[in-house]
């Protein structure tokens, strides 16, 4: 048994000293008046004791080594998914394609409140209107200043700072790539002759597929500098390798650094050698072949909801994808990002869209960084240049 305690100010002022809130009294302990009004003075509570303590938790021997090799390495940090640091509002954010794409970047955007107006376009007469109406009901509970509206007039991107390109078809069964460059190829042209005239200064975002061959049509029909056309998919296929890598090893995707470079497609380049789970190389976390299955994951993850959908391509981790571009280019996140852009010369490859890991800012894109590859993704890279090439040749 313990001997009586007198507690006195002292004690009080320990407890203070250490940001303690509350301090035990035990069964016998004596508490002098001043103690009781310095723990009034100080805002600490005398709780009388003894308090439970938490039992201690047991482990295995096979639990105890997966979190001694799952701890983070001492230097890593997790980072933070957002560094907001001089962001900017947009003026005016056009979306032409206003289906399941355009509809959940609008979504998202009016809800951060990043513009002050949204304009969606579709083709489909009352198709971008009532988006638009939708949004703008919601604004009674989401607060958003921003005002959206919509039209079938491509003339409506007029003096937007942003412009995202989802118009288009998707591969339907029984369709080429080929087939769908040809078709998706006259959207993007009238798109870019409409963005050349009405808003000559703005930076597009390309989402439409093939992704990296309508973005060379973009660059090429309104002929803008490359650094203000931007194609989306490295963030959605990055998200999605990240996801992989992330349920693979059992933890969550903000202990998980990795990118996905080269096509959107068949040729994409998931970076396993540089890949990352709590500042750690995956190999230290996962086997070689659960590496691999992952970057299928990643491949495959566009194909993988279009089996279960049926009737339509993935809408939301596209949407929340362009969202971390125009992020980006607003200052609302920082760091570098993968982005398909014309190289010039980057990598070896020459006049050629591909994606690459990139720094954005208020005029689009800032630089590219040339990651230290290992040869054998280098050499994916350069394929995926190649088959590119060949597809727009085609
Ligand atoms: P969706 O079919 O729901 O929407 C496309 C919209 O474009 C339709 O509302 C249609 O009426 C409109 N449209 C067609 N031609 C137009 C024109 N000339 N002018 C204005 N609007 C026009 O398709 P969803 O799911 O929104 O996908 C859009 C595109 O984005 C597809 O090509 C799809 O393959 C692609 N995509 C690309 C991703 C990427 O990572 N780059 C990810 C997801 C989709
Ligand atoms: C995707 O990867 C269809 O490109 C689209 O989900």
């Amino acid at each position: 048994m313990s001997s009586r305690r007198v507690i006195g100010s002292e004690h009080i002022e320990e407890a203070f000293r250490k940001g303690r809130l509350t301090l035990e009294i035990l069964p016998g302990d004596i508490v002098t008046a001043l103690a009781k009004e310095s723990a009034q003075n100080r805002g600490i509570k005398l709780v009388d004791g003894p308090i439970e303590k938490p039992a201690v938790r047991k482990t295995d021997g096979g639990t105890a080594l997966y979190r001694g090799l799952t701890r983070r390495s001492p230097k890593w940090v997790a980072p933070k998914s957002s560094t907001p640091r001089n962001v900017r509002r947009l003026s005016k954010l056009a979306l032409i394609g206003a289906g399941g794409v355009g509809g959940n970047i609008a979504h998202l955007a009016a809800n951060a409140d990043m513009a002050d107006e949204i304009v969606l376009i579709d083709i489909v007469p009352g198709m971008a209107e009532s988006t638009a109406l939708d949004l703008m009901h919601a604004s009674g509970i989401t607060r958003s200043k921003t005002r959206l509206y919509g039209g079938t007039d491509l003339a409506l991107v007029a003096d937007a700072d942003v412009v995202v390109v989802t118009a288009g078809k998707a591969r339907s069964p029984g369709m080429t790539r080929a087939d769908l460059i040809s078709i998706n190829r006259r959207v993007i042209r009238s798109a870019a002759e409409a963005i050349k005239i009405h808003a000559p200064n703005a930076i597009v975002i390309v989402v439409t597929n093939p992704l990296d061959e309508m973005t060379t049509e973009m660059l090429a029909a309104t002929e803008f500098p490359r650094e203000r056309v931007l194609g989306m998919a490295g963030t959605l296929d990055s998200s999605r390798f990240r996801n992989a890598l992330a349920e693979a090893a059992g933890v969550y995707p903000n202990d998980v650094e990795a990118i996905t470079l080269g096509s959107h497609g068949d040729e994409m380049v998931p970076i396993t050698s540089l890949a990352k789970i709590k500042g750690r190389s995956v190999s230290a976390f996962l086997s070689d072949e659960v590496i691999q299955d992952c970057a299928q994951k990643a491949i495959h993850g566009g194909g993988a909801v279009v089996a279960l959908k049926k009737t339509g391509s993935a809408t939301l981790a596209p949407a929340h994808s362009s969202i971390e571009l125009i992020d980006h280019i607003r200052g609302a996140r920082t760091g570098s990002v993968p982005v398909s852009v014309e190289l010039q010369g980057e990598y070896g490859i020459n006049g050629l869209v591909l994606g690459v890991s990139c720094h954005l800012g208020k005029s689009g894109l800032v630089a590219i960084d040339q990651l230290k590859l290992t040869a054998e993704e280098t050499s994916a890279l350069h394929a995926a240049a190649d088959a590119i090439r060949q597809r727009l040749a085609g």
